[in-house]
């Protein structure tokens, strides 16, 4: 910020990473029930490039600024805020917003951060580590001793479901290509790489009864596969983002069909945006404490100061990331 001013990272067009432009806006009071927020770190998700480049069913008007998450430190509080106050810091969920050196966000939906916590760590637990044990802990109950297979296994979303996965005692297959097994074996996942592999093939040979669970963070078109290694009983839990109209059409389609198909076995789906803050606040609760334990260890890739999200953006479009991006606050860097 200087002179009452702050910048944030807009999206001005459909396109790769040169889209997004760093904008200089008024910084003014929060309005009633807001909070303004200085932002310490914000992580950057494969959703981020999706809305950029358009490809999702339903996208917001140009210009936004994308971000899906932040942690922060409460600046300024608008008039009737009780649950929060200044020097707090806080996290929330926003979808947008978060590529900025401040947000302006309704108070009720900021939850508190340790102060202990690294923000950048803190940063990957409000999206992909929350997609993780929601899927295994909400949408399924995993138990030890269960078998599973993460579709997309070395990214952001991925990593933070083997970490979890271990804790919880599955036994773990992951798909990724070859430079990320070593990472994988690390996780204490079986890697199969995708690209040049019969991953059913694999899958059957390794486990003949069949795989309790198939976590796809990718597309429908894995959900034959999918569903050719799981066992009677075995569930399929979708939560990767349709691509376009056409695709959101086909994913409920395949939904409905393969849940009415009689052969035991189900397609359930997951989505953050049908949660809200009092549905993610116990589970961001135990992420905290997992990593304040050290019982989590997200993996980030690489840093970038917030101001230079589309480098950001392009290291994660490049394909070559295993675990999380994330931009941070100049001080942090
Ligand atoms: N439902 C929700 O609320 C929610 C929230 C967050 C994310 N998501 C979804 O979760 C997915 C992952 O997001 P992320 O931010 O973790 O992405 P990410 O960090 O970019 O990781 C995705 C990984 O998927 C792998 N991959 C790419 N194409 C593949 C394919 N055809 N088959 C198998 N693996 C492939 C790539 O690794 P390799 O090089 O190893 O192939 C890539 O690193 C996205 O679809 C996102 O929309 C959903």
């Amino acid at each position: 910020m200087t002179n009452n001013k702050y910048h944030s990272v807009v999206v001005t067009k459909r396109g790769g990473p040169e889209a997004l432009q760093v904008m200089e806006n008024d910084l003014r009071p929060p309005a009633a029930g807001e909070a303004r927020i200085r932002i310490l770190a914000t992580p950057v998700c494969q959703d981020d490039i999706a809305v950029r480049v358009g490809n999702r069913p339903f996208l917001a008007k140009i210009p936004f600024v994308p971000g899906y998450a932040f942690i922060g430190v409460v600046d300024a509080l608008g008039d009737g805020v009780t649950n929060v106050a200044v020097g707090d810091r806080v996290a929330a969920l926003t979808n947008f917003g978060g590529y900025a050196e401040y947000i302006y966000w309704d108070a009720v939906g900021l939850v508190q951060v340790p102060e202990t916590l690294d923000p950048a760590e803190a940063a990957t637990l409000i999206l992909n580590y929350l997609v993780a044990y929601q899927v295994m802990h909400r949408v399924v109950a995993v138990r030890p001793g269960e078998k599973a297979l993460m579709i997309g296994a070395s990214g952001g979303v991925g990593t933070a479901f083997l970490q979890l996965g271990k804790l919880a005692g599955l036994e773990m297959y992951g798909l990724a290509s070859p430079a990320k097994h070593g990472a994988l074996i690390e996780l204490g996942a079986t890697p199969i790489d995708y690209h040049t592999d019969d991953f059913v093939a694999v899958i059957r040979a390794a486990a003949p009864g069949g795989l309790d669970y198939v976590f796809n963070g990718m597309g429908e078109e894995y959900f034959e596969l999918g569903l050719a290694v799981l066992r009677r009983g075995g569930v399929l839990v979708h939560y990767g983002g349709p691509e376009s109209f056409g695709r959101f059409l086909l994913l409920l389609g395949k939904f409905i069909l393969y849940n009415l198909w009689p052969n035991g076995k189900s397609i359930k789906g997951y989505g953050t945006h049908r949660g809200n803050v009092a549905a993610f606040a116990d589970d961001w609760a135990e992420l905290f404490a997992l990593l304040e334990a050290g019982q989590i260890r997200p993996i980030i890739a690489q840093k970038f100061p917030i101001l230079a999200a589309a480098k950001a953006n392009a290291l994660l479009e490049s394909g070559k990331v295993t675990g999380h991006v994330v931009l941070l606050a100049p001080e942090l860097m």
